[in-house]
């Protein structure tokens, strides 16, 4: 088995439906052909996004237009269990990463998006009862059955990661990485995946937003300060301007964004071609830090 090509922008669905933007098969529709025209074919969902909603409001539209499924990745992520509604019988938020409920819920996401395969399929968050061979024997059950082409993990550290990995190996870990949340740079995480030779994919990749717009964090205002001087200089957007700082990174991190307009899409695309030097990263990183490198 080859292992999973990202696009270089991978499509973020979080804030597509309920939380969010609240598409209509119409507007979802326009959005996704649009992502497709330039190139970016990968959608990242999970089964919770929308309390458990959003999945189906993509399976609606690959429904109503199947030729759509072979043009697309698509991964989704499972194991929080989160009350709502929808899970009456749910009391309190928990994970299950066990062999039973990954398959089931594997079942279901197949079902909610319309497809009969998953090309990745990420463990959402590490569950304190987990255990490896337990979610090692879900994958490769997943796997024989045809239903889920490449598996991941998302939000594990580098041990818990390493674990699993050396009992079933992985094809990225999906942390949150941007200028406001520097962890993985630092804990190992980047290196691992350097190590493993494989991408760490990056969810929030603009802090969730929280890095534009009027604010009174002296963090945000830091960053905002400096990117924008960086964003003047090389005639772009700040939004390009923290992407390429992701995108500097020698592990190649792929960016999971989260805008739901178009426009923003294809400017976090044109963030490629903005090569920041090593000095102006390290001024972004102090920005950041509120203090300068040891
Ligand atoms: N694995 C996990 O645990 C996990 C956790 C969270 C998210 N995720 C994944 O990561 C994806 C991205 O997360 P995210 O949505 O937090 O990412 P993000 O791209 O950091 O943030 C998206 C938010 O920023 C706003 N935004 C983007 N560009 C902007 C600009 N130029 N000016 C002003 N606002 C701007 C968007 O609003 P507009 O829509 O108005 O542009 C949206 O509200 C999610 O969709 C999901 O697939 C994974």
């Amino acid at each position: 088995m080859n292992s999973i090509q990202f696009a270089p922008i991978i499509v973020g669905t979080m804030r597509l439906g309920e939380w969010g933007s609240k598409m209509n098969l119409i507007e979802l529709e326009k959005f996704v052909n649009d992502c497709l025209e330039i190139g970016l074919n990968d959608f990242d969902h999970a089964d919770i996004y929308g309390h458990y909603s959003t999945e189906n409001d993509f399976g609606k539209l690959l429904k109503h237009n199947p030729s759509l499924r072979q043009k697309m990745q698509i991964t989704t992520k499972g194991g929080i269990c989160l009350t709502t509604e929808r899970k009456p019988k749910f009391f309190t938020n928990f994970y299950n990463n066990t062999k039973t409920h990954l398959i089931q819920q594997v079942e279901d996401s197949l079902q909610n998006l319309e497809t009969d395969y998953l090309d990745l399929y990420l463990v959402h968050r590490p569950d304190f009862l987990m255990d490896p061979y337990d979610i090692a024997e879900a994958f490769s059950q997943l796997r024989t059955q045809g239903k889920v082409k490449h598996f991941g993990v998302s939000n594990f550290t580098p041990i818990q990661f390493d674990i699993l990995n050396s009992i079933f190996p992985l094809e990225t870990n999906q942390v949150e990485i941007s200028i406001t949340r520097q962890d993985a740079f630092e804990d190992g995480t980047l290196l691992q995946c350097q190590k493993n030779r494989i991408s760490p994919t990056a969810w929030s990749p603009l802090g969730g937003g929280k890095v534009f717009g009027k604010t009174e964090d002296q963090k945000i205002l830091r960053i905002q300060k400096v990117g924008i001087e960086l964003a003047e200089k090389y005639q772009v957007g700040l939004d390009q301007i923290l992407l390429a700082w992701l995108l500097k990174h020698p592990s190649r991190i792929i960016p999971v964004i989260g805008t739901s307009k178009i426009e923003r899409v294809k400017s976090a695309l044109d963030a490629y071609k903005t090569q920041l030097t090593r000095q102006e990263w390290y001024l972004l990183w102090k920005a950041s830090k509120g203090k300068d490198i040891d």
